[in-house]
């Protein structure tokens, strides 16, 4: 068989072969098989020494010829495969955004920010303003300028969190009213809620908890505006007129007289029961002193109230522990 013969017979089963690929790897296979050092071609060329001279120019040619035709071959088709391939990479990654798709997790309030937002409602409603203070204080503010002298248990390590002799964790909302009423002129009628710090834990205590302090001081706030406030706030947080509210005779340094407040549900579940509800109090001279104000001038009164004692009872929840858990089953029934 002459050289065209023998080309013409792998071109026609290379022809036949390039029909049936169907993928990149099968075409690479075929390339190596013809065109490839062991390849069908290259033995061609390896043949040429059997040739004569005359006819080897001639046969060099043709099988250059033909490599060039088959490796063009080769590659149309492997840009055809590579176009294909893209294309059907294209279409699997395309995103259906009319596909229903799982729904993302809804957060929601925490109960006792409910119940704060509630508190703040009601009390910005009776003209008071909201403000912070720091969570790390100054001794000096947690205890001594709330006329708290150094020996009173409040002060034992036990109770307080110490960063060291002369910073804590506050005890308690009630150094704010000093932090205010240093850098405000009277009339001063606000409120500080925020975290507070005892070391205490159980089923009623947590060594955080929260509180919101309430401070009306003018010329003239007597111990009837801290019933009338009083007894108003809790009408409107817990939103009903059937309750009735008590104050009963108390002790706190920093107010004098002093009182707690109590109040009891007239109707449902609850009626009948006195409940525990806040400190309160007429602002103790020396306090006011510790303001900077003259108390033959000013008077006024403040109160503590525990926010997860007022969530407890607005949502019937016996548990302080379940507010810090993270429960979902627990913090899903607030919405
Ligand atoms: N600071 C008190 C406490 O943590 C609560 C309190 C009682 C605050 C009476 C007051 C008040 O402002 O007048 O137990």
């Amino acid at each position: 068989m002459g050289m065209k013969e023998k080309i013409a017979e792998i071109h026609a089963h290379f022809s036949d072969e390039m029909q049936s690929l169907d993928s990149t790897q099968s075409l690479e296979s075929l390339r190596v098989k013809v065109l490839g050092k062991k390849g069908e071609l290259t033995a061609l060329l390896r043949g040429m020494g059997q040739l004569s001279p005359e006819e080897r120019p001639q046969a060099g040619q043709m099988i250059n010829e033909a490599r060039e035709k088959f490796t063009g071959m080769l590659d149309e088709k492997l840009r055809e495969f590579k176009a294909r391939e893209q294309e059907e990479a294209l279409k699997k990654e395309t995103i259906d955004v009319t596909q229903p798709c799982d729904e993302p997790a809804h957060g929601s309030a925490h109960p006792l920010t409910l119940c704060l937002n509630e508190m703040v409602d009601c009390f910005t409603g009776m003209g008071f303003e909201v403000v912070e203070g720091p969570e790390v204080e100054l001794d000096h503010y947690n205890f001594e300028l709330m006329n708290i002298p150094k020996n009173h248990p409040a002060r034992d390590a036990q109770d307080t969190f110490y960063i060291d002799d002369n910073i804590v964790l506050r005890t308690h909302t009630s150094p704010m009213q000093v932090r205010y009423a240093r850098t405000h002129q009277p009339p001063i009628k606000v409120i500080s809620p925020g975290r507070t710090y005892r070391v205490d834990s159980d089923a009623t205590h947590s060594p955080m908890f929260h509180q919101v302090e309430g401070l009306w001081l003018d010329t003239d706030i007597s111990f009837t505006d801290l019933k009338g406030v009083y007894s108003d706030f809790l009408r409107c947080f817990f939103e009903t007129n059937d309750l009735v509210v008590r104050f009963r005779p108390s002790y706190f340094p920093f107010t004098e007289p002093s009182v707690e407040v109590d109040m009891m549900f007239t109707s449902g579940p609850r009626k009948g029961k006195w409940l525990e509800i806040s400190g309160a109090g007429e602002v103790h001279p020396n306090v006011v002193r510790n303001y900077g104000l003259d108390p033959e001038k000013y008077i006024g009164f403040a109160f503590g109230s525990g926010l997860e004692r007022l969530t407890m009872l607005r949502y019937g929840v016996d548990d302080l522990r379940l507010f810090f858990e993270g429960d979902l089953r627990f913090l899903r029934q607030f919405n």
